[in-house]
């Protein structure tokens, strides 16, 4: 954006505002301010990183014909600086979505019969299916994983050779594709994201000292409608490093006492965007996040049980409380979530024995879960990359005449 003005007014706008990324130049005797996205991302190849790329992406790359001749990654063409056009992008319901697993076989016959073994991870979070490749899945076993995800809240895949136009055909099955309007991308697949240590860290080595308080987190949850199951598939997998872990939003309401549960139901509570915009008529006002309202109890549209939505990075207050209540009462509920290791799985990437050309995936559920990426890695010695592709889902609702998961499966009785 470009606007005119005297030099001082200018000078003082970029030492006053500088949170702002303003560049200014003289053309022609006008001067020209120019302000850049808030994040601070440009479009296109502008980072070069494709040399870097860890071998065993290149070749999953080469194999499946994701061209990276001209740089890597690719962020998307129009990268947003508005807020009010960050909100457009999707601030409607798709009428048009299908909610996967709700008339799937409850035994799951079919996906099960795939799977030299059904392996749970702990007694009720986190499933690997041994033995199945994600992309010989037809429509009726993916329907059936859709239900064991919403079950489980993540299911694990070894060894995938895996096309990322598989993995998108797969995403696309599940709901539509969350394309991002600022994230890095695979070149020419705007709906497969980069998950890469490296260059999100721009080549910094891995800092130790670096806290990990505010990393649990759900993705995109400032979404009208967030995701519902979102597919990390890491082509380049650590040794023994760079663990995810899940908790789960069912476990964390059945954590709490009736009295508590009754009082939290029908509260709502705001959820802020990671990436941040400016306000057309306020740009000197500086950045702000993108905000949502979704219900602070969920109802799972699938398994129709109880669970806590909210997460410590993005959930921000809860609606009609005073803001020290709010603060006490989230900060209480991100405990819950975080620190009861009976309702969590952790899952190590690589296994023993790892065939390096093969990849690894993990489906989780969005609506119902924080996760937490584990950055423990160091680049240089041991590369982590992956692609992810998110589905959306409907907006959350809460039902006031449903279970919880114990209520549900009589784990009380
Ligand atoms: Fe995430």
């Amino acid at each position: 954006m470009t606007t005119s003005t005297t030099e001082s007014q200018v000078n003082d706008i970029v030492t006053k505002y500088n949170k702002l990324d303003l560049t200014k130049s003289t053309q022609n005797a006008t001067i020209q301010v120019e302000l850049k996205n808030a994040n601070g991302f440009q479009s296109g190849f502008g980072d070069e990183y494709s040399s870097e790329l860890p071998e065993s992406t290149k070749k999953r790359f080469a194999k499946y014909g994701i061209d990276i001749s001209k740089g890597y990654p690719e962020r998307p063409e129009n990268i947003i600086t508005f807020l009010e056009d960050a909100y457009k992008i999707r601030d409607s319901a798709n009428p048009d979505y299908i909610e996967r697993g709700v008339n799937a076989d409850l035994e799951k016959k079919a996906l099960f019969a795939k799977a030299k073994e059904v392996r749970n991870l702990t007694k009720y979070v986190g499933t690997e299916l041994v033995g199945v490749q994600l992309s010989d899945l037809n429509e009726q076993e993916l329907d059936e994983l859709a239900l064991l995800v919403s079950e489980r809240i993540v299911v694990f895949f070894r060894n995938q050779d895996l096309s990322p136009q598989n993995q998108l055909r797969i995403g696309e099955f599940f709901g539509t594709i969350e394309r991002h309007p600022l994230a890095a991308q695979v070149p020419g697949h705007p709906g497969i994201t980069t998950i890469w240590g490296k260059y999100n860290r721009k080549n910094a080595d891995k800092s130790f000292k670096k806290k990990g308080g505010r990393a649990w987190h759900t993705d995109l949850d400032h979404e009208f409608q967030g995701p519902s199951l979102t597919h990390l598939h890491l082509d380049a997998i650590p040794e023994s490093s760079g663990d995810t872990a899940w908790t789960s939003g069912y476990g964390a309401f059945d954590k709490l006492s009736p009295e508590f549960q009754k009082f939290l139901e029908g509260k709502v509570a705001i959820h802020r965007s990671a990436h941040k915009y400016y306000e057309r008529d306020n740009i000197l006002g500086g950045s702000k996040h993108i905000e949502r309202e979704h219900p602070l109890v969920v109802t799972h549209p699938v398994t129709g049980w109880k669970a806590l939505f909210v997460n410590r990075s993005h959930t921000v207050r809860i609606k009609d409380l005073e803001p020290e209540e709010s603060q006490v009462v989230l900060n209480y509920l991100y405990d819950v979530l975080e620190k009861n290791l009976d309702i969590q799985a952790r899952f190590t990437w690589a296994v023993p024995d790892q065939d390096r050309s093969l990849g690894a995936s993990a489906i989780w559920d969005n609506r119902v879960s924080n996760h937490y990426a584990i950055d423990d890695y160091d680049d240089k010695e041991d590369p982590r990359h992956g692609t992810r592709v998110t589905s959306l889902g409907a907006p959350p609702v809460f039902k006031e005449n449903s279970k919880s998961q114990r209520e549900a499966l009589g784990l009380d009785n």
